[in-house]
């Protein structure tokens, strides 16, 4: 085939086995690079990873610990001569981290540092950073471009700003390291394969797990938070990006890292559509894809929620090259076709079929 000369470079996907990084990672081998994933299995499971291979051959290694062990890092960094790292692993539950911020604080701060410093130690001076359009905070102006100002409005939001500024301050003191922080809006969808997609373990905290898990039957309904929003129909509007097209995006982020040298060192660029959906057209669109009306019902807003968050994906396309390819159907079909399948696993993570709350 016409594919270049193997310019397959290795790269450490730390979560590489966890709903994104999975993506990450098939989207990696698929570009003819070689993949090592550190996972401690906290949020994912060897099952994702053991699936990966009956997607996309290549070279994957996996290595089972934690990004905060430092040695474990450094040694696998200089083993595998690792060219770059994508660094997904971290905790990112809203609410959690208001409940627990110590222990957020602790996971992905002392995570960042820890890998940063390994990264130091080993002269590995590439890195893409996982980041969040909840970074911008409650900011009001849509479509969100990377000059808006930031701020955050919770203990996860505030670790992905301070992961921000640190690596700032790192590509301040090192004029070798380069980064790109990718700020990630809504990610949804799964491979259509079947084979990897989004299984939280507990009540999901997010629409569209949320509303597969009512459609294959394991909730209830669909709580709609807010129909008050001064929106067309009044439910709250999000930028939903096809996981695919996320992890598209971080190829073309290594392809661009590894490029001419940039004005700035230290990249942050929107993934994201920039085409919003209200709750109800996901609920609308979710049950055209499974073929009946996923139950709902209105209630009060979730404090916190903003009326509308939209992304400008322009910098990723002048910048990366990248643009979303998905549409909103494809997403809730692949989101529901990897629900189903899931469901029919044995892997007790799943809530029993039972109808519950
Ligand atoms: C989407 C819309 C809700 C659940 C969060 C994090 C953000 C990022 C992505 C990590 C909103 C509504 C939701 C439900 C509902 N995570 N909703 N019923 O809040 O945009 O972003 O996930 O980086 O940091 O904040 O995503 O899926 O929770 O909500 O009506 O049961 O669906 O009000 O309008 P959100 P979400």
């Amino acid at each position: 085939n016409d594919r270049p000369p193997q310019t397959g470079r290795t790269i450490l996907a730390t979560g590489g086995a966890g709903y994104i990084g999975s993506h990450v990672v098939v989207s990696l081998l698929e570009e003819g690079h070689r993949v090592v994933i550190l996972d401690n299995f906290e949020n994912s499971d060897r099952y994702t990873v053991a699936r990966i291979p009956r997607i996309a051959p290549g070279s994957v290694a996996l290595v089972e610990g934690d990004v905060r062990d430092q040695a474990l890092v450094t040694d696998l960094l200089r083993q595998y001569k690792v060219d770059a790292v994508i660094h997904l692993a971290g905790k990112k539950a809203v609410g959690e981290s208001v409940a627990d911020p110590l222990l957020y604080y602790s996971d992905n701060i002392g995570g960042a540092v820890s890998l940063l410093r390994a990264m130091q130690a080993t002269g590995v001076s590439r890195l893409i950073f996982s980041s969040s359009a909840t970074v911008y905070g409650m900011t009001e102006v849509m479509p969100i471009d990377e000059t808006a100002p930031t701020s955050a409005t919770n203990p996860y939001g505030r670790t992905k700003l301070m992961i921000e500024e640190i690596i700032e301050d790192l590509t301040v003191a090192d004029s070798d390291f380069r980064a790109i922080s990718l700020r990630y809006f809504n990610p949804v969808g799964a491979h259509s394969s079947g084979l990897i997609g989004e299984n939280p373990k507990g009540a999901p905290n997010n629409l569209f797990p949320y509303v597969a898990q009512t459609a294959a039957g394991l909730r209830k309904k669909v709580q709609v938070f807010g129909s008050d929003y001064p929106t067309p129909d009044g439910t709250g509007i999000r930028d939903y990006l096809h996981v695919v097209d996320l992890a598209r995006g971080h190829v073309a982020a290594i392809d661009h890292i590894f490029g001419a040298a940039p004005q700035n060192r230290h990249q942050k660029i929107n993934l994201g559509t920039g085409t919003g959906y209200s709750v109800l057209q996901v609920l609308a669109a979710f049950s055209r894809a499974c073929g009946f009306q996923v139950p709902y019902e209105l209630t009060p807003r979730r404090p916190g929620d903003a009326a509308r968050s939209l992304a400008d994906p322009s910098l990723a396309h002048s910048l990366l090259g990248w643009k979303a390819l998905h549409d909103l159907d494809q997403m809730c079909a692949d989101h529901w076709a990897f629900q189903q399948k899931a469901a029919q696993d044995s892997r007790p993570t799943l809530v029993s079929g039972s109808r519950t709350g």
